[in-house]
């Protein structure tokens, strides 16, 4: 350890935080932490550039502290600190929520916004309930969601997700009304796709069975994520996303695609619901909805969705819904000028045409020890990796602290090392990214 490291921790007091997501005593006992960050870099308490393969954590799309995104919220906060929503308003939010509409899918025009992703899901999922019951549908209050999804930590977003571990400690407390679907990962079949694979659109079909089994009149959506991110990089099969769309109209379900990792230019263009070419009824996204730099999601509907809450009387209020923080000046600010980058530097764009060289660097890890899958899509993949016998994650996590050391951050889920960097990426740097991570694959235990 060097002296700035030792002075930098020793006036750090480690113990009063709480840190999420995180084995708390084992971190403080090595904690490892980022100072600063500019574009392709963080900077680390002990000096060192870390190259960020994981746009901080599926959220820093346009890279870190890009001067347009910085200066509008400072503009902002010297102009205006705070305004309610809630029956008064500000400008920028209007102006955010024009600009992300603008990129959404076609007829997905009207945006509510919250602070989190997982705000985004329970709020999607109350719309969904509400859309049903303003028609006179309302019992339909049953939610599909899918094993291995991962929708946030409220109680909605663990009740429809499918993460085990996110689950067991609140079995008895999650929302009652909820079946899953399969998950749509299988190594027999679909190993080392390039894209999206060929075998398991069927799986979608276990939706007929769910609606034979709880009845359409009672189910309100589906939710899935376009490409499962945090179980490690799912990708759905091809043919997949069509037929749960065509099942959903079939018996007037409604379709939610969780784009909190997949929206802005993930996974080659805007939105995933654009690179498949299937369109959901409701969007939730977060993340690079700003850059990450303040906290924003949003939950982007159809207009008919929209209008089938315009009605009754106009002094009502029409959703019973809504955070203090919702689009909030920094966060509608920030969103502005995210979006803006995005647009004038052909963020989106560039991770299209990026792609299929960051697909044959990742492909390039076959053969390399512990291997066993590489998947990927626009600019992310999954390096599964065998795991060592009864150590789930071990392996993996074992490689996220070599490649740190290495001056690499990069994500490990399970035994999946996830990638996801921001769009602003050069050759090089994922030429770097795969070099280091191949020399820990082998040496890893
Ligand atoms: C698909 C998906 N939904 C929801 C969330 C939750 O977002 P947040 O952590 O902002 O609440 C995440 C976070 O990674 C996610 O990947």
């Amino acid at each position: 350890m060097g002296t700035r490291e030792q002075e930098l921790l020793a006036q750090l007091n480690l113990e009063p935080l709480w840190i999420p997501f995180t084995a708390n005593r084992q971190f403080k006992a090595n904690p490892r932490l980022l100072v600063a960050a500019k574009d392709m870099y963080y900077t680390s308490h002990d000096g060192r550039q870390i190259l960020d393969a994981i746009a901080g954590l599926w959220a820093v799309n346009a890279g870190h502290c890009r001067a347009p995104i910085v200066e509008a919220i400072k503009k902002q906060a010297e102009s205006i600190d705070y305004a309610t929503g809630f029956q008064m308003h500000h400008p920028s939010a209007f102006l955010a929520a024009e600009r992300l509409t603008q990129i959404t899918p076609a007829g997905m025009d009207h945006a509510f916004f919250v602070n989190s992703g997982s705000e985004a899901v329970d709020t999607a999922l109350k719309i969904a309930l509400a859309y049903h019951r303003v028609r006179g549908e309302g019992t339909r209050n049953k939610f599909i969601g899918r094993e291995r999804g991962y929708h946030g930590v409220g109680f909605g977003g663990i009740s429809v997700g499918g993460m085990t571990a996110n689950r067991k400690t609140f079995g008895g407390s999650l929302l009652p009304n909820v079946d899953h679907l399969p998950h749509t990962h299988n190594l027999e079949k679909n190993a080392y796709s390039r894209g999206q694979p060929e075998w398991g659109a069927h799986l979608a079909d276990d939706l007929e069975r769910l609606v034979a089994l709880h009845d359409a009149s009672n189910i309100a959506a589906v939710i899935v994520e376009p490409v499962a991110g945090s179980t490690g990089v799912l990708l759905p099969p091809k043919g997949y996303l069509e037929r749960l769309r065509c099942i959903c109209d079939k018996y007037g379900i409604l379709l939610i695609f969780d784009e909190v990792i997949t929206g802005f230019g993930r996974t080659g263009k805007a939105f995933a619901a654009q690179t498949f070419g299937v369109t959901p009824d409701l969007i939730t996204c977060a993340k690079a909805l700003t850059n990450a730099s303040v906290p924003m999601g949003a939950v982007i509907v159809k207009k008919q969705i929209y209008d089938a809450f315009m009605t009754g009387p106009e002094n009502a209020i029409e959703f019973y819904h809504g955070y203090t923080y919702s689009g909030h000046p920094l966060a509608a600010a920030a969103a502005i000028a995210t979006l803006d980058l995005f647009k004038t530097e052909g963020l989106f764009q560039r991770g299209e045409e990026l792609a299929p060289y960051w697909e044959d660097c990742a492909h390039a890890l076959r053969g390399l020890p512990h291997v066993i899958d590489v998947r990927n899509i626009g600019l992310v993949v999954g390096i599964e990796l065998e795991p060592i016998p009864n150590k789930p994650a071990a392996r993996a996590f074992e490689a996220f602290l070599r490649a740190y050391q290495k001056g690499v951050l990069i994500r490990t889920t399970g035994d999946t090392i996830a990638l996801s960097p921001p769009l602003i990426i050069e050759k090089s740097q994922i030429d770097q990214i795969f070099e280091t991570v191949r020399e820990v694959l082998k040496t890893l235990p």
